[in-house]
């Protein structure tokens, strides 16, 4: 039986899943890693042996030799991955050999691109999401089968996962976040794919191969779009100037808020979540601020010890123990 673990946010996005994603590959000895939603929105900012990257469509397996597949969850751009792949190469990061297409993943044309870069309603990264998803919905996209640059790339995910009797084991890297997705997320103020571990499942795994679903949230929410989202409080303006708030992909700014509570708990149930990091909890220790809000109001703490026994306290009671919580700093880069 192969086993599944899968990675999601459950905020908005650029809460971490890149650097938990790194980790979990070097110590975990995966067979393959699997991108399953998403396309060139994402930014996946990872310090490899000290150096910094920042990959969009380029699963992290690749960071260790590991077969790297973009799933038919997502959305391909020939283009940018091109591009992409030359970039790591040139880092001397080894792509070519371990870079999978799913041959049934849709792709992003420049005529999509085109089309999203005059969006003035939800704040896009511009990269031809919404569009492309749109197209395969409609049933007049492209696949990458049918793509010739695509061609060394290609993959079929069935043979790939049930076509021998070895056993898988398999990293899912998410992409966005719980409060983009499609169905769950603050629509229209959303991405245009599925960004929970059921997202994942769509990519050829059966429920039961599921082992872990890692739930990914910042000690702060941040989100980049058009909503307004950042209350009227300057504290957000140091938090964003000391967790150096800006888009990975974009470099827009992003609002900033307390972590919702609420929004956690929602996700938690939703996803399935077995194991759960807090990241950049250091950026509140240095501004000296801890809350979170909760129904609706907000709950102050004196110490970030208060804050983390309160979180710890909650996700027990969700039914996810102590020793599978992780609370992480800006500092632990591997
Ligand atoms: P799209 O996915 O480019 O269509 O953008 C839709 C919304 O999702 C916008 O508010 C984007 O800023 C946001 N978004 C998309 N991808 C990411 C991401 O990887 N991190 C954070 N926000 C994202
Ligand atoms: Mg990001």
């Amino acid at each position: 039986m192969n086993q599944l673990d899968i990675i999601v946010d459950l905020q908005y996005g650029d809460s971490g899943k890149g650097k938990v994603a790194h980790f979990l590959c070097r110590t975990k000895k995966y067979t393959h890693v699997i991108r399953y939603n998403g396309g060139g929105n994402a930014g996946h900012t990872i310090f490899h042996n000290g150096k910094k990257f920042v990959t969009h469509q380029i699963p992290v397996g690749v960071f260790y030799g590991v077969k790297s597949i973009i799933g038919n969850g997502c959305v391909v751009d020939p283009e940018s991955l091109a591009k992409e792949i030359r970039d790591l190469e040139s880092n001397s990061i080894k792509v070519k050999g371990l870079l999978f297409v799913a041959r049934n993943a849709h792709t992003v044309s420049a005529s999509h691109k085109k089309e999203d870069g005059t969006d003035k309603k939800i704040g896009t990264t511009k990269q031809g999401i919404g569009p492309a998803y749109r197209d395969k919905y409609a049933r007049i996209g492209k696949r990458a089968a049918d793509v010739k640059t695509l061609k060394p790339y290609l993959i079929d995910l069935y043979e790939e996962f049930h076509g021998s009797k070895k056993n898988l084991t398999i990293l899912a890297e998410g992409a966005q976040g719980f409060g983009l997705d499609i169905d769950w997320g603050d629509y229209p103020f959303v991405t245009s794919s599925h960004c929970t571990s059921a997202g994942a499942l769509l990519n050829g795994f059966a429920p039961q191969s599921v082992r872990h679903v890692w739930g990914i949230a910042k000690a702060y929410e941040t989100y980049v779009g058009l909503k307004n989202f950042e209350p009227n409080d300057k504290i957000f303006e140091k938090i964003r100037e000391v967790g150096e708030e800006y888009g990975a992909t974009t470099g827009r700014k992003r609002q900033c808020n307390w972590m919702n509570i609420d929004l956690i708990e929602h996700a938690i149930k939703i996803n399935g979540i077995t194991h759960l990091v807090i990241s950049k909890i250091d950026v509140l220790n240095q501004v000296g601020v801890w809350k979170v809000i909760q129904n609706g109001k907000v709950v102050s703490f004196k110490k970030p010890a208060d804050m983390k026994s309160y979180i710890t306290k909650l996700l027990a009671r969700l039914g996810i123990p102590a020793k599978n919580v992780y609370f992480s700093e800006r500092k632990d880069r591997i």
